[in-house]
């Protein structure tokens, strides 16, 4: 979703913005703007559509100094005049702000601004806060006291950050709710802050996390941090760890490709740390996970899109390994429903940035209301997810630039395998030697996802009988009905073809009504206890003259013939099959949207990462 880039170095700090804004185009977003100082006076340069529109617009434009955003609308509609920055300007002076999040109170405060003299030209939340630090700045002494006023006056979530001409060399942010890092860079003498660091990737490599509520100061090129109760802090500094090639596109022609190739590496990276013993510890999530993982009696897992398929995958897992009963919640459904929740429930939450909305406010009421083990399953370590959970487990994807998620996927489910293992061993419910053959599974899974990825013609072979429908029915049973889901949601969110996923089971009860020669079925089907269920299943769609299209594991029944087609796999995988079975899927979805000239990375209307409601 929305990003935001802002900088203070000795040199020209535009090009630095634009390629940082480049950066963060793959959240998602529909304009982009600028502010620099030119001639100690602010200039304001914005535009609709791709960043490279606004390069051209700034061209060779020198300052030091200089905030940018892209913004993905929410409140108004996608124009110049909604673009960020947001301009107050009046008696002789500016300020300019930029901002992620949502300002709740904006209606009111807008109308309290209207009152004093200030013209809005926008539709957005986000002007308020222009005009409120404007003035704010008026009856301050520093730019610095009337943004601490402006926190106190405004309810929302949000990251910040701003100028004002009246204080040339400084850049302000303060952030609640939303993500803003401070990236500093001593030697050369230059000073950032973003909503996302790994847009400072190839600039710098420290980076300080702000706190929630945090006022930072970028002043000439040094910086100072003031928390909520605004005394002057210092906050740890970290490395930032992320090299230039995991955020460029390789040798792919799109990021999500890249991803989906680099899953057997994600995967091993992920388990690295567990496959070098031969036993399971607890210990590895966390120091309290020992007591926890002993005492847990229910377990609720949250998250959105494929990060809830995950958690999907998971309950068939834990149940089945540790006998804990799991429910797999959506964040959005959760988050406003009256729960029942018991004692010694461990909260599970699933996010690959860390930062959806949704999951982070499901996470925090289940701690208002009183549970005490809140569990984070994330690919980034510096997320607020990771800061607000006293157990956690880091998958070591790698920086996941694709909206459609893949690596992702399956890093968080070879991660939630490891903890189904070790709630059962805690539990006393499996034997050391599962354990050791279960252990060699894992070791063995990255070259099993290898050897999947080299069906890839083949899967490329099936594009045409796909490219010109409209809907696609996806059927799995068991585990592998959320793959069917997974495999569903990655086709309609990137080919825009219309895909829903059944359990095969629930084809006589409505679904069989679709069923013609127009709509192609895809059928996950591993050799797995339900096969004969699902055979049937599909002889009755084949009896109704469906187009079946079969990812299969060897020894499955069914013959090809002109309305069925199959790809088998290889073995059955036992337990980690869902890990094997979604990669044709995830290929299929990419292929059939490229064929169509999609762009797969960004496709229309989605983010990346769902910062807002
Ligand atoms: O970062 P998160 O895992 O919390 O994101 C959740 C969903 O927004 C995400 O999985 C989304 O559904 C993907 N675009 C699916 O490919």
């Amino acid at each position: 979703m929305c990003g935001i880039i802002a900088g203070i170095k000795k040199e020209n700090v535009v090009h630095d913005l634009i390629n940082c804004l480049k950066k963060l185009e793959y959240r998602g977003y529909d304009s982009a703007g600028i502010a620099c100082f030119e001639n100690h006076r602010i200039e304001r340069y914005r535009s609709v559509g791709k960043v490279s529109e606004l390069e051209k617009i700034v061209g060779s434009k020198y300052s030091n100094i200089g905030i940018a955003h892209t913004r993905w609308a929410t409140h108004g509609m996608v124009n110049e005049s909604n673009a960020h920055p947001h301009l107050s300007t009046r008696d002789g002076f500016s300020v300019c702000v930029i901002h992620n999040g949502i300002i709740e109170n904006y209606k009111e405060l807008k109308v309290l601004l209207i009152k004093q003299g200030y013209r809005f030209e926008s539709q957005t939340d986000s002007e308020v806060l222009a005009h409120l630090l404007h003035a704010e700045r008026k009856k301050s002494s520093s730019i610095i006291h009337a943004l601490q006023t402006v926190r106190e006056k405004i309810v929302g979530a949000y990251a910040l950050v701003a100028i004002c001409d009246k204080d040339p060399n400084t850049i302000l942010g303060t952030k609640k709710a939303s993500s803003l890092v401070l990236g500093v860079d001593e030697e050369n003498k230059q000073v950032f802050l973003s909503s996302d660091p790994n847009s400072l990737s190839g600039i710098l490599n420290q980076i300080v996390f702000l706190e929630e509520s945090d006022i930072v100061c970028l002043e000439g090129t040094e910086f100072s941090i003031y928390n909520n109760a605004f005394n002057k802090v210092d906050r740890k500094i970290t490395m930032l760890d992320v090299n230039n090639d995991s955020v460029s596109r390789g040798k792919y022609q799109s990021f999500m490709q890249k991803e989906i190739h680099e899953q057997p590496n994600a995967v091993a990276m992920t388990l690295e740390n567990f496959l070098d013993e031969n036993s399971l510890t607890a210990g590895l999530f966390g120091d309290i996970a020992k007591r926890v993982f002993g005492q847990v009696e229910q377990i609720i897992i949250i998250a959105c899109g494929t990060s809830y398929h995950a958690g999907l995958v998971a309950k068939y897992w834990i149940e089945e390994l540790a006998k804990i009963p799991v429910s797999v919640e959506i964040a959005s459904e959760f988050r406003y429903r009256k729960s029942v929740i018991k004692n010694k429930t461990l909260m599970i939450g699933i996010s690959q940035s860390g930062e959806t909305a949704d999951t982070l406010a499901a996470l925090n009421l289940a701690r208002n209301l009183g549970l005490e083990w809140i569990f984070g399953i994330c690919n980034v370590q510096e997320s607020t997810l990771m800061r607000i959970c006293n157990l956690s487990f880091i998958t070591r994807a790698g920086p996941e630039i694709g909206v459609a998620s893949t690596k992702a996927f399956t890093t968080q489910l070879a991660s939630l395998f490891i903890l189904a293992l070790t709630l059962a061993k805690t539990k006393s419910h499996i034997s050391v030697q599962d354990e050791r053959n279960f252990l060699t599974q894992l070791r063995h899974l990255p070259n099993a996802i290898a050897s999947i990825l080299h069906e890839e013609q083949n899967i490329k072979n099936w594009v045409k009988y796909f490219q010109n429908k409209q809907n696609v029915l996806f059927l799995g049973r068991g585990i592998h009905y959320p793959i069917a889901m997974e495999g569903a949601l990655k086709l309609k969110e990137i080919s825009y073809i219309h895909a829903e996923a059944y359990a095969a089971g629930e084809l006589k009860h409505g679904p069989l009504a679709l069923i013609d020669e127009n709509m192609p079925i895809i059928a996950i089907a591993p050799n797995d206890d339900l096969v004969h269920k699902l055979k049937n299943n599909l002889e009755e769609v084949k009896a109704r003259g469906g187009k079946l299209f079969i990812i299969a594991d060897h020894g499955f029944e069914l013959q090809e013939d002109t309305c069925t087609k199959i790809i088998s796999l290889g073995d059955h995988a036992g337990f980690l099959s869902p890990i094997l079975h979604v990669i044709p899927l995830q290929l299929l979805a990419f292929h059939v949207a490229d064929s169509k000239g999609h762009d797969v990375d960004k496709p229309r209307n989605l983010a990346k990462s769902v910062t807002v409601e």
